[in-house]
């Protein structure tokens, strides 16, 4: 028998594992209490551009002076380290004698966590299952240095798996941020994520129309390629805030491919100016609602009030 008071179990680790998950719990609500806005930036479907929007929205708001935290918790295809040309390695930075590790720091006021930060090798697969994945997240905001933070942006993978529950279950005053392309199909998927905010109780700032028309950079006439206005449309139909529409420029997957991010390159041009109204939208849904209102980091939280699964829970 372990450490456990219970007369009925036998395991040798539960009381030690308990422990354990206080103690961690510990850390991961002293790490949040000192983030006052928590931004999960979602989607229904791969490719729309969320890496795109949470690394933009986070140097926006950074250039703004805010101190903010980038969070990559899109652990099977982790991409922001790439967009920002971002090399470091933890193994590489000096910790002895700290408790907490630092993040990849990315000019003044702007930390940034991804997995690829802890990886020897960039292209090995990741072939986590849900629990270390989960564990992940959990390690990425108890054992990190990440300080007093304005604004903590969460980079998720698309859909409603374990990452964004983990983080809806684990940062209770995350909100969304709901990027989707303006076609029928990607609309569906988003509806998707909509209600899976409503399960678990994640209230959303807003809906970003990426990939909405191409400015033809030789005559500036707006071509609508996927359509338009699909997301404007979602969005009042749920009764949420439209933040922009973003169209396509070529310069944003030049910018994401060789690591020198949009927004810091100061063009005046219409997908800069989305980003800008769009951090602006952000910042004015979220003003006055510093939400210090921490609860415990641990129990599930679905609609219900069960312990049911939120991502199929017909509540
Ligand atoms: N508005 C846009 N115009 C042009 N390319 C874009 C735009 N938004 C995203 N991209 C490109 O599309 C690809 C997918 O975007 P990404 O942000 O990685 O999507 P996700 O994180 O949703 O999978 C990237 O190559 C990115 O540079
Ligand atoms: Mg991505
Ligand atoms: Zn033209």
């Amino acid at each position: 028998m372990g450490s456990c008071k219970s007369s009925s179990c036998s395991s040798d680790t539960c009381g030690s594992a308990d422990a354990a998950m206080a103690k961690q719990n510990l850390a991961i609500n002293t790490s949040l209490g000192k983030i006052k806005q928590k931004i999960l930036v979602m989607s229904g479907k791969g490719g729309v551009g969320k890496s795109t929007v949470s690394t933009n929205l986070a140097l926006g708001l950074a250039n703004k002076g805010y101190k903010v935290g980038l969070m990559d918790v899109d652990l099977h295809g982790p991409d922001i380290c790439r967009m920002l040309n971002l090399t470091d390695k933890l193994h590489d930075t000096k910790i002895e004698g700290k408790q907490l590790f630092p993040p990849m720091q990315y000019g003044d006021n702007l930390k940034v966590i991804s997995l690829e930060y802890m990886m020897e090798d960039r292209d090995d697969p990741i072939i986590w299952r849900g629990p270390l994945k989960v564990q992940a997240i959990r390690q990425f905001i108890a054992d990190m240095d990440w300080g007093e933070l304005d604004y903590l942006i969460i980079d998720a993978p698309p859909g409603t798996g374990d990452e964004p529950l983990t983080v809806a279950q684990t940062i209770k005053d995350a909100q969304a941020v709901v990027v989707t392309t303006p076609q029928e199909v990607a609309l569906a998927d988003v509806r998707k994520s909509l209600n899976f905010c409503k399960h678990v109780k994640m209230k959303v700032i807003g809906m970003v129309e990426n990939m909405s028309g191409f400015i033809c950079p030789h005559c500036n006439k707006n071509v609508e390629i996927f359509k338009a206005g699909g997301g404007e449309k979602t969005a009042s139909e749920f009764g949420i805030n439209f933040l922009g529409k973003v169209p396509i420029d070529p310069r944003i997957v030049i910018g994401g491919d060789d690591g020198s991010p949009y927004l810091s390159s100061q063009a005046d041009s219409p997908s800069v100016k989305a980003f800008a109204a769009i951090i602006s939208n952000v910042e004015k849904q979220l003003a006055g609602t510093a939400s210090l209102s921490l609860k415990s980091a641990d129990a599930a939280g679905c609609a219900c009030g069960s312990s049911c699964n939120p991502t199929t829970c017909n509540c």
